[in-house]
C-alpha cells in the first residue's frame, strides 16, 4: 500500500533542509524515494514495536539527509563516477591488501609515501586494520574501539587519515576500512556512562543484575575465544552487572534492539563514508542480533540490520560498498549476500572464506575432492555480488565447512580435521607446515589454525633446515595458493608481508597485550631493509614479489577475470588437480591447479566439454602456447604448478 505519510515526511525533511530536488540533488532526491518503502519496510519489522518507533524512525530519515548534505563534492562526483564506470565491484582491475599500518611502516603519515610500494605490485585497494582509539594491551587489534571518530594517536590523527585518503584517491587507490559493529571497548564512552549506572548507556548493552538471562544464553551460544576468553559475559564491578561480551572480556556487545544503538551506529558508517571509504567492512555481522534459546549468529534480524544499513547508504553516500565479514557456514555465508526480494541487496562482498579454508585443505592433502565438493553451495553467490578472495588474513584459518562436502569425498570428518590441524600446526610427521592451534576448545576439541602463507607453505622450515629445494616447493605453493584465489572472481586481497614470504613472527609473545593470542605470529613488522631484496634476482623475496605481481598484472588484462557469475568446474579427470573455466563473452580462460607433489596428468578431453572443442590455448603464466592434443594424451603439470590458459 502506498505511504503517502512516508514521502511526506521525506520532503519535509529535504525542505528544511534546503536540498534542490528539481535541480543538483535530483540523483539524491531519486534515490530516496525510490528506497523510502523499503527502508520504512525493514525498519518497522525490527522497531515496529518499540515505544518511541515514529519519532525515531524521524532521525532515521533526519540521519540519511544529514549525510547526503555532509558528503564532500569529490565524493558526490566520485559516486556518479562509479555508477557510470557499471557495477564496479565485479571489475578485474582491483586487486587489495590488507595491513596494520603500525606494523606496515609506523603510521599514517608514512604509509602515505609507500603508495609507491603498491603501484610497484600493483595493489589498488588498501584494507588498513582498525585505526581509530583503542587502549593499548586491550585491543584486539583495534577491534576493542574507545571512539569511533577519532583516530588512535598511535597512528597519527584524523588530518593524517584524511590526507592519506586524499593522496590515495588521487594515484587510483581504493581505501577500505572496518566499522565494528557488534561491540564498543569497554573503555568506550557509552561504556563508561553505562558503568556509571547511566540507564540510557545501559540499554546501550546487554546488562543484566543476575544470572538469569546469561545462563539462559550460554546454554545455546559458542564460546569464540574458548582459551583466552570463556563464556559470553562478564561481571562488571563498577556498576554490578553481566555484561555480554561474546569476544573478548573488553569487548562489550551493542545491543541492537534498541533503536538508538542502531542510529548511532549508522551515524557513524555515515561518517566513515563521508571520509571517503570505498568499501567498509562491516565487522563481525553474524553477531549483532541476539536471542536466547539460539547461537546468537545469523539471526534472520541481523540480516535485516544489514540490509536496513545496505539501502541508507545506497540513498545517502552509494559509491560506499559494504563487505560483511560473516566468517561461518558456507549455507550462512550466502545470505549475506540477500535472499529472497533482497537478493544481491544486502552486502556486496563477503570472503570467500570457505574457498579460502578448502584451498588449505586441498593443499595439505594433495586431493582436490573435498574443495570441490563444496562448489555447489559457494556456486549459490547472486550475480551483481561478489567475494574478496583469499588465502591469509589477520585471523586464524577456520575449518568451517559441511561435514557431508568431507564425507562426499570419501574421508571422515573428524579424522580429515584433526589431520589438517596437525599438519598445520606441524605436528603431523612430515609436516612442512610450522604454524599453530588457535583457539582449542577444551569440550569439544575444536581449534583453528594461526601461520603465516610462507610458514604454512613450509618455508619457514626448509629456510631453517637449509633446504634449497623445500625452499622451491614452498615458494611454488604459495604462488599455487595465490593464482586459484586470484582467478576465481572477486577481489584478491593479499594480506601484507605475504607478497614478500614474510615467516611467522614471534615477537608478540613478549608483549603481554598480544601473547594470549597466536594470530599475531601472523601479523609481521615490516623490516624495509629485508623489503629491498624484492628488487634482487635470485633472493626469496623476489621470486615471490615479481610472481604475485605477475599474477595481479595477469588478471588485470583479463576482462574475464571479472566476477560475472562467469565461472564452471572443470569435470575432475584426476584428484590432485582442480580447474576451473572463466567465460566472458568470446574470452574463455581455463586455470588448473596441480596440488600434488607429485606430476600429474589432465587428458586433453578435459578442455573439450564445454561448447566449442579449443584448439590452440595459450598460458599466461608460463608464456607460451599448447595445441591441444588427443583424449588419450595428456596436459602434463609439474608438483604444484599451474597454469592460466586462454583459448585462443
Ligand atoms: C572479526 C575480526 C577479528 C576480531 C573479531 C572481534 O572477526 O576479524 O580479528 O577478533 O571480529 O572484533
Amino acid at each position: 500500500m502506498y505511504n503517502p505519510r512516508l514521502h511526506q515526511l521525506i520532503n519535509e525533511v529535504l525542505h528544511r533542509n534546503n536540498i534542490d530536488i528539481g535541480g543538483d540533488d535530483n540523483l539524491f532526491y531519486t534515490r530516496f524515494v525510490a528506497n523510502a518503502t523499503a527502508i520504512h519496510f525493514l525498519y518497522s519489522e525490527l522497531y515496529g514495536t518499540h515505544p518511541r518507533h515514529t519519532e525515531i524512525f524521524s532521525q532515521l530519515i533526519d540521519t540519511i539527509a544529514a549525510a547526503y548534505i555532509k558528503r564532500p563534492l569529490a565524493l558526490k562526483q566520485k559516486d556518479q563516477d562509479k555508477e557510470l564506470m557499471g557495477n564496479w565491484i565485479l571489475s578485474n582491475e582491483i586487486t587489495g591488501m590488507s595491513l596494520y599500518v603500525d606494523r606496515f611502516c609506523g603510521d599514517l603519515g608514512r604509509l602515505a609515501k609507500k603508495l609507491w610500494y603498491f603501484k610497484k605490485l600493483g595493489v589498488n585497494l588498501l584494507h588498513l586494520m582498525p585505526v581509530m582509539e583503542s587502549p593499548e594491551g586491550e585491543s584486539d587489534g583495534g577491534y576493542a574501539v574507545a571512539d569511533f571518530r577519532k583516530v588512535d594517536k598511535r597512528f597519527g590523527s584524523l588530518a593524517d587519515l584524511q590526507k592519506l585518503q586524499e593522496k590515495m584517491s588521487g594515484e587510483n587507490i581504493y581505501l577500505m576500512m572496518d566499522i565494528v559493529l557488534n561491540h564498543t571497548s569497554h573503555h568506550h564512552e557509552w561504556a563508561v556512562k553505562a558503568k556509571e549506572g547511566n540507564k540510557k548507556y545501559q540499554d546501550y548493552f546487554y546488562m543484566y543484575g543476575d544470572r538469569n538471562i546469561p545462563d539462559e544464553f550460554d546454554k545455546t551460544m559458542p564460546e569464540i575465544f574458548p582459551e583466552s576468553s570463556p563464556g559470553n559475559f562478564t561481571w562488571s564491578t563498577e556498576c554490578k552487572k553481566w555484561v555480554m561480551t561474546i569476544f573478548h572480556h573488553y569487548q562489550w556487545d551493542l545491543n541492537y534492539s534498541n533503536p538508538v544503538v542502531f542510529i548511532e551506529m549508522l551515524d557513524t558508517i555515515f561518517f566513515y563514508a563521508n571520509l571517503g571509504i570505498d568499501i567498509l567492512r562491516i565487522d563481525a555481522p553474524a553477531f549483532i542480533w541476539k536471542q536466547p534459546g539460539t547461537t546468537c549468529q545469523n539471526l534472520p534480524q541481523a540480516h535485516v540490520i544489514l540490509r536496513l544499513i545496505k539501502q541508507c547508504v545506497q540513498v545517502a553516500t552509494p559509491g560506499m560498498a559494504l563487505l560483511g565479514e560473516a566468517i561461518v557456514a558456507p549455507k550462512e555465508i550466502m545470505k549475506y549476500f540477500g535472499t529472497g526480494l533482497y537478493t544481491a541487496k544486502e552486502c556486496d562482498f563477503a570472503y570467500n572464506a570457505t574457498q579460502m579454508a578448502l584451498q588449505w585443505d586441498a593443499l595439505a592433502t594433495g586431493d582436490t575432492r573435498v574443495m570441490l565438493a563444496a562448489q555447489h553451495e559457494i556456486l549459490q553467490k547472486p550475480y551483481g555480488a561478489s567475494w574478496i578472495t583469499y588465502t591469509r588474513g589477520h585471523d586464524d584459518i577456520g575449518l568451517g565447512y559441511d561435514d557431508y562436502m568431507i564425507r562426499n569425498a570419501g574421508f571422515d570428518p573428524y579424522e580429515h580435521r584433526k589431520f589438517l590441524k596437525e599438519y598445520y600446526a606441524g605436528i603431523h610427521p612430515g609436516s612442512p607446515a610450522k604454524g599453530a592451534l588457535f583457539s582449542v576448545n577444551p569440550k569439544t576439541q575444536d581449534a583453528r589454525i594461526s601461520g603465516s602463507l610462507a610458514s604454512l607453505c613450509g618455508l619457514e622450515k626448509t629456510i631453517l633446515g637449509n633446504d634449497p629445494e623445500g625452499v622451491d616447493i614452498s615458494v611454488k605453493k604459495i604462488l599455487l595458493m595465490q593464482a586459484q584465489s586470484f582467478f576465481i572472481g572477486g577481489i584478491p586481497m593479499l594480506f601484507y608481508g605475504d607478497e614478500a614470504g614474510y615467516t611467522n613472527d614471534y615477537s608478540y609473545l613478549d608483549e603481554p597485550g598480544k601473547s594470549y593470542d597466536n594470530r599475531w605470529m601472523h601479523r609481521p613488522v615490516i623490516d624495509w631493509v629485508k623489503n629491498e631484496k624484492i628488487e634482487m634476482e635470485g633472493t626469496i623475496e623476489h621470486r615471490i614479489f615479481s610472481g604475485t605481481k605477475r599474477l595481479i598484472s595477469i588478471r588485470k588484462k583479463l576482462g574475464v577475470a571479472g566476477d560475472f557469475k562467469n565461472l564452471t568446474w572443470m569435470s575432475p579427470h584426476n584428484i590432485h588437480v582442480a580447474g576451473y573455466l572463466r567465460t566472458l563473452d568470446e574470452q574463455k580462460l581455463y586455470c588448473i591447479f596441480n596440488f600434488s607433489a607429485q606430476t600429474s596428468f589432465l587428458t586433453w578431453a578435459a578442455f573439450k566439454q564445454h561448447g566449442p572443442s579449443p584448439e590452440r590455448l595459450y598460458d599466461h603464466w608460463d608464456s607460451r602456447f599448447y595445441t591441444i592434443g588427443f583424449d588419450h594424451e595428456y596436459f602434463i603439470m609439474p608438483p604444484y604448478s599451474f597454469n592460466i590458459l586462454e583459448v585462443k
